[in-house]
């Protein structure tokens, strides 16, 4: 269903986006021009309104008690929350169920779980609305977080995608073509914070809490390695980055103080190497725009150090606000709209996938060539 009343004289279609990936569920509506291809302005007067409306709930207070995500605690509560959430941002944008033209969700990656809650009511909505629904790749949707902001990066990208579950530098050619150039090969940057932050005694979500100690800390008194910076190539490793925390905690009085400045060398380390790596990144490719997403992208030593990198590198550096950088329904109905404004449909089956390689992705599926992303591993 689409709306005629038009930018420029292009009809308008408004989607619901759904994000319930983990535990944060995420509800918003993005207006977009029906036939806005790969790498044409997204929002505006030609493109749509763009962002209607967003809410979202986190469930950090039901978690928080048993040290991180219970996935069926999280599922149950993303159902409790979903349709209430829905509502409201139906209320928030002013509009009826009528005027929505296709439903979004996170299909994965993510607990499979929490993936089925909001796959299954975006399907149900769907049908019930007789609009198109589309699976998004959560990742795909946080690389594009930043084109909900005024003043987007153009295609092509690099982007450092910093989460609790993944640590990517992907080359972005465009709307579904993403060639991976460098990943962790154990733990996520965003799950080294979180289990660094559980063994310096921080309440659950590690990463804030971890950050905000480090602020206290001393840089000068310890000096953690920066993994698998001494050799080429662009992926990363950040286990190794917790057992150095561990053996010098075992060393010393759990102070405050010595909290703080173990906190401190290990945010130090950990965004070091990532600041490294994408100085590589940025020189191997020759691209100047950088976009960094995920949760960790919250991190303010880590947008400090990506700042004083883009100048001296003369790049640009481009996040989603604060809010769009952990997860959210926003970046969903935007990713769930660039791939039906651009003529990518999906059949009735509800597909959810905890583990989904980005670069599986391909771009936007006509009627002649939908095979790709059809055939999934
Ligand atoms: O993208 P996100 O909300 O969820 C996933 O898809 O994983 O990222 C959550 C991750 C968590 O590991 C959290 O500790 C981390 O992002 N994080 C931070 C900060 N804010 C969130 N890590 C370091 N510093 C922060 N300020
Ligand atoms: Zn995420």
């Amino acid at each position: 269903m689409q709306s005629t009343t038009a930018a420029g004289d292009r009809p308008l279609r408004r989607v619901l986006g759904i994000e319930t990936s983990c535990d944060e569920t995420g509800v918003a509506i993005y207006e977009i021009a029906a036939r806005a291809g790969d790498g044409e302005t997204v929002a505006g007067p030609a493109g749509g309104r763009g962002l209607l409306a967003h809410a979202l709930h986190s469930q950090i207070p039901i978690h928080a008690a048993h040290g991180g995500v219970v996935p069926e605690l999280a599922s149950r509560d993303h159902v409790r929350r979903l349709l209430p959430l829905v509502r409201r941002v139906l209320a928030a944008a002013d509009l009826p169920p009528g005027a929505i033209g296709g439903v979004a969700y996170t299909a994965g990656p993510g607990l499979i779980g929490a993936l089925l809650t909001g796959a299954a009511l975006a399907r149900s909505l769907a049908w019930a609305w007789r609009v198109p629904a589309i699976g998004v790749h959560h990742m795909e949707a946080h690389l594009l977080a930043p084109l909900l902001e005024p003043d987007p990066p153009a295609f092509p990208f690099l982007a450092l995608l910093v989460s609790g579950g993944h640590t990517l530098l992907v080359e972005v050619a465009g709307l579904g073509r993403y060639r991976t150039l460098g990943q962790s090969l154990d733990d996520a940057v965003g799950e080294a914070f979180d289990k660094t932050a559980k063994l310096l005694g921080l309440p659950y979500p590690g990463g804030p809490a971890l950050a905000r100690l480090a602020e206290e800390g001393d840089p000068a008194r310890f000096r953690f390695p920066r993994p698998m910076t001494d050799r080429p190539g662009l992926d990363f490793s950040f286990s190794g980055l917790k057992t150095h925390v561990l053996q010098t905690l075992s060393e010393l009085p759990r102070d405050r103080a010595t909290r703080a400045d173990v906190a401190r060398a290990f945010e130090d380390a950990a965004v070091d190497t990532l600041v490294i790596k994408c100085r590589r990144a940025l020189r191997a490719t020759g691209l100047k725009p950088l976009v960094v997403a995920g949760g960790v992208g919250a991190n303010r030593a880590l947008r400090a150090a990506l700042a004083a990198l883009a100048r001296a590198e003369g790049a640009t550096v481009h996040y989603p606000r604060p809010e769009f950088c952990t997860d959210n329904g926003a970046m969903v109905a935007l990713a769930g709209a660039l791939r039906l404004a651009a003529g990518e449909q999906e059949g009735l089956a509800i597909e959810t996938r905890a583990r989904w390689p980005l670069d599986t992705l391909r771009p936007p599926a006509g009627a002649a060539d939908r095979a790709p992303r059809g055939a999934r591993s």
